[in-house]
């Protein structure tokens, strides 16, 4: 929202503007501009004298002028408000008068034929013409609906052309951004597609559909029984019939375009209910239902920045408190992504339950579906993947998009290295500043074709259609997603591929591979596949995450009176370094009913408060607990004595620099942190309040979240709204659990 909007302006910033058609639209962005006193004086015109007489009598405009030639004389703003067809015989009508300087701008819903039709009648198109269309109506109409603020947090598209007067864009531009709409500048041609498809093309549905129902003899019956999909769908069928017609005939050319894309997809939904097709269906609408909810999504966030000015999510974490209860945290994330990925190259339908409703999974999960692998759910944990097979993926329709998630890159380069076509892989701003050369190193030497911006950032581009060919890969730094990435690749590629690890890694892929039936052989620290055989569907029960569980285990152990069960938690042997570190610092912590669920350990994980010490934390454990260092640091923080940690490079980049965000928020804390290349020395000690920045890190986030229970004021932290990448009820079960955070502007 631009800060000009509904502020009164001292001096008016345009000497006389003229709306043309007090309709709506015209009305409104005379009435509203009025109010805001920008403009010395506001003149209107219409054809309809009683439209003329309202408009003064309603304060739409000062007053209204008889003629057209009366109305524009002295103009310095000329609004074309009138329908899309009546615009031609207009400009012809303004071509004919003495304009001046004046700008010129128009409000019609497609731009090519009011540019063609001003380029004819003036000779050429006017430099002080700037076109423009607010992307805002109602089904009402007339000039007394007119509303100064109905164009408020809405858009208006304006579509300079090459040779527009740039002072006059941005006098329009300023104008509109006054009424306080989203102004954006779009190319006429790009504008009339989008506008085809986002707004034509589903009127015409709506229009369709109604009329051809309603023609049956069977109408009334049909009617009778129409419920809410009916209703929804054609309730822009109430549209105003002439308003439209102008539309369709002024954008002829782009809604044919689009209605043909459609038509043939419908072809494609008809023959797939002719012929029994339920995958086809299933495929269509597991996608639409995707998209509608990203969409919705998408528009959702744009309001809430709309309010808030920024996207700057708030956790307000209140001192004290102390944990009690049973909790079961979402599923791992690790195990998820592998779910999605080995289901899909799988023979057969993969059940999922336990799944993590992260964005982060939920990015691998689209991957896939824009690849055509048809995946129902996430619906309370269940997913269903119907498995293509390992050579069933189909080209995406553009990039594909991973969001915050680096192992949703590091492991799709890998197995999409092996495929006929060409894929680009893009992420969010901490993604894109992630090292990817790390894999497309050893993939290219196993004859991958990858491109990627400077330094080996994303995007990546990789070339399909290459064979690759297996290779031995020593490991330069313990990573599950480099080894995962190359064994992925290794499917697809000729011979034996291995991988050996400088020290053990999460092994999920590995055990996963072979509850798909597929050969892995291990041998000491080296993984090796070869291709040849196939994947077939299973059933899998993600564990809770324990690098979501380890929030807790911090704030139990570091909250006096605290006693928690933490139900149903992963402790592969490559994941419980957090464990092992807690305990050497003193933790009480115990596993009960300890078992093993589809290929993987399973325990419900008792944690009591206790006095923590400090430690130098074993090097060997710093793999096995990679991803809980920000909270084990606020342990450290909590404990009494100094903890030093080594060897922990890879925190440097995590989602975001790990020792130096974690080192500069505790500093702010008061705690002694000082940083080194390979990890951070910690002096425990007592923890005021203040402000934090989770620099868009979701772990860092939650551990100042844990960090609050032992400070002595409230710590405010910054940049949290990636929490939802990894662990979407962190709030919710936090304050269930007995710690006082909660989202700034919240309960
Ligand atoms: C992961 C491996 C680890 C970990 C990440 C998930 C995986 O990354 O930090 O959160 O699922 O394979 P590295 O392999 O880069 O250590």
């Amino acid at each position: 929202m631009s800060e000009t909007t509904a502020k009164v302006a001292d001096v008016p910033i345009v000497g006389r503007l003229v709306v043309i058609g007090l309709g709506l639209i015209g009305g409104s962005f005379a009435k509203g501009l009025r109010e805001l006193n920008l403009c010395r004086e506001v003149v209107g015109f219409d054809l309809d004298a009683r439209s003329r007489e309202l408009a003064v009598e309603l304060g739409v405009v000062d007053r209204c002028a008889d003629t057209l030639e009366e109305a524009c004389a002295g103009a310095e703003v000329i609004q074309l408000a009138v329908p899309i067809l009546a615009m031609e015989k207009l400009l012809a009508q303004l071509a004919q008068l003495e304009l001046g300087d004046a700008v010129l701008t128009d409000v019609g819903s497609a731009k090519g034929n009011v540019v063609r039709c001003a380029s004819t009648v003036f000779g050429s198109m006017p430099q002080r013409f700037v076109p423009g269309h607010p992307i805002a109506g109602s089904e009402q109409s007339g000039v007394t609906s007119a509303q100064s603020k109905l164009f408020r947090r809405h858009k208006v598209i304006l579509t300079p052309l090459e040779n527009t007067d740039p002072a006059a864009l941005a006098l329009v531009h300023r104008l509109w951004a006054a009424l306080g709409a989203d102004v954006e500048h779009m190319e006429v041609r790009h504008h009339d597609e989008v506008l085809a498809a986002t707004s034509h093309l589903p009127h015409l549905l709506a229009f369709g559909l109604v009329d051809s129902l309603a023609k049956r003899h069977e109408n009334l019956e049909i009617f009778r029984y129409a419920a809410g999909g009916f209703r929804d769908f054609t309730r822009i069928a109430g549209s105003d019939p002439v308003m439209w017609h102008d539309i369709f005939l002024a954008n002829r050319e782009a809604v044919l375009h689009t209605l043909d894309d459609f038509r043939s997809d419908l072809d494609a939904l008809r023959a797939a209910v002719d012929e029994g097709d339920g995958r086809k269906l299933l495929g269509v609408f597991t996608r639409a239902k995707a998209a509608r909810e990203h969409f919705s999504k998408i528009l959702a966030r744009r309001a809430y920045v709309d309010v808030m000015h920024s996207n700057d999510l708030i956790f307000l974490a209140n001192p004290g408190g102390s944990l009690a209860g049973r909790l079961r945290v979402p599923g791992d994330k690790s195990i998820s992504h592998r779910s999605i990925m080995l289901g899909s190259l799988a023979e057969g339908t993969t059940e999922v339950e336990g799944f993590l409703e992260g964005e982060d999974a939920l990015a691998t999960i689209q991957a896939f579906r824009d690849m055509g692998v048809v995946i129902e759910g996430p619906h309370q944990g269940r997913v269903t993947v119907h498995g293509v097979g390992l050579h069933g993926l189909k080209p995406p329709p553009g990039p594909i998009y991973l969001g915050n998630s680096g192992t949703s890159m590091r492991l799709l380069s890998g197995l999409l290295a092996a495929q006929p076509f060409d894929t680009t892989l893009t992420g969010d701003a901490s993604l894109s500043k992630r090292p990817m050369n790390r894999v497309a190193k050893p993939l290219r030497e196993m004859g991958a074709v990858i491109e990627t911006a400077t330094d080996g950032r994303p995007p990546l581009t990789i070339r399909g259609g290459q064979q690759l060919v297996g290779m031995h890969y020593d490991m330069p730094m313990a990573s599950a997603q480099v080894k995962s990435c190359l064994l992925l690749a290794g499917l697809y590629a000729s011979g034996q591929t291995s991988v050996t690890e400088p020290a053990p890694t999460r092994d999920h892929t590995e055990r996963m591979l072979r509850g798909f039936g597929y050969p892995v052989k291990v041998d000491g620290s080296t993984a090796t596949v070869e291709c040849g055989h196939k994947l077939t569907a299973t059933h899998i029960e993600v564990p809770a995450d324990i690098s979501s569980a380890a929030f807790f285990m911090v704030a139990a152990s570091i909250s006096p009176d605290s006693d928690v069960l933490l139900e149903h938690v992963g402790i592969n042997p490559t994941r419980t370094g957090v464990i092992d570190i807690l305990k050497l610092m003193g933790a009480d912590i115990t596993l009960e009913n300890q078992r093993e669920v589809g290929g993987e350990p399973v325990a419900d994980i008792r944690v009591r408060a206790a006095g923590l010490k400090g430690i130098d934390i074993p090097e060997q454990l710093v793999p096995l607990a990679i991803d809980e260092f920000p909270v084990l640091f606020i342990a450290a923080a909590c404990a009494e004595g100094r903890t030093t940690l080594r060897g922990a490079e890879e925190l440097r980049v995590k989602e975001s620099d790990r020792i130096q965000v974690m080192a500069d928020g505790l500093q702010t804390l008061g705690i002694q942190a000082e940083p080194t290349p390979d990890g951070i020395v910690i002096e425990g000690g007592a923890m005021g309040g203040g402000e934090v920045w989770a620099h868009g890190d979701h772990r860092i986030a939650m551990s100042f979240s844990v960090a609050a229970l032992r400070a002595s004021a409230p710590i405010r932290i910054h940049d949290c709204a990636n929490v939802a990448t990894s662990f979407p009820n962190f709030l919710a079960l936090a304050e269930r659990a007995g710690m006082r955070v909660h989202s700034e502007g919240g309960s």
